[in-house]
């Protein structure tokens, strides 16, 4: 592992990230949404996304099934997997903070320790958005079917079920989305989260 690698130096480039951030007018955010399957996440990240973009801001989306299928798709369910997927995740948001991007994740991201991990590895710019939804509207919804496999014994680790769920202990912004439409949810995201990072 690299940790073990005496021989690697970092190399410090003459265009930073200030000067990526200024020539984009925008300060870099991670927007790092989490919570159970079918909470609303990915929908809530792409119309926040979308917000963003109208508003004149440059984003990059990273949503956990499409990392999964390409970058991460060597990694599975199980802690080990999670744990790694989640530090890849934090450092490719970093790697696009440093481009001077704004950045939305879509990851359950289940556990605390990881989370703390991602902010540390992020920064400042780490802004956690807990999708609170709880388990049984999630099952409800259950727009993949997963719920029902799982509760088949068809999948296993899966969260909520056969795998935790931590709650995050400070997230900067907290949304339920059982009973507000995308529209509002997202309205409120995209004000909260100008007030905190907004050019
Ligand atoms: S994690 O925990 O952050 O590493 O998970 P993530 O990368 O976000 O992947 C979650 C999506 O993968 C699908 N899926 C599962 N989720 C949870 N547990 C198990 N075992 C599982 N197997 C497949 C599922 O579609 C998740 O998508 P979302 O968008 O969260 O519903």
């Amino acid at each position: 592992a690299v940790e073990d690698n005496k021989n690697i130096f970092w190399q410090q480039t003459d265009v930073t990230r200030e000067v990526r951030a200024e020539q984009k007018g925008q300060k870099p955010l991670t927007l790092w949404f989490t919570g159970l399957s079918g909470s609303g996440k990915s929908t809530l990240a792409n119309e926040v996304e979308k917000r963003l973009v109208s508003l004149g801001y440059h984003t990059m989306l990273l949503d956990g099934d499409n990392v999964r299928l390409g970058l991460n798709k060597d990694l599975g369910f199980e802690e080990a997997g999670r744990i790694e997927n989640i530090r890849r995740i934090a450092e490719v948001a970093k790697l696009m903070n440093d481009a001077g991007l704004i950045t939305l994740t879509s990851f359950i991201s289940p556990f605390e320790q990881e989370r703390r991990k991602a902010q540390q590895i992020v920064g400042d710019a780490y802004i956690e958005i807990y999708v609170s939804t709880p388990l049984e509207v999630c099952e409800k919804r259950d727009v993949k079917g997963l719920y029902q496999k799982a509760r088949a014994q068809e999948i296993a680790d899966f969260t909520g079920i056969s795998s935790p769920y931590e709650e995050p202990e400070k997230p900067h912004i907290t949304i339920d989305t059982s009973d507000i439409s995308l529209e509002d949810a997202a309205d409120y995201i995209v004000k909260e989260v100008l007030k905190i990072g907004g050019k």
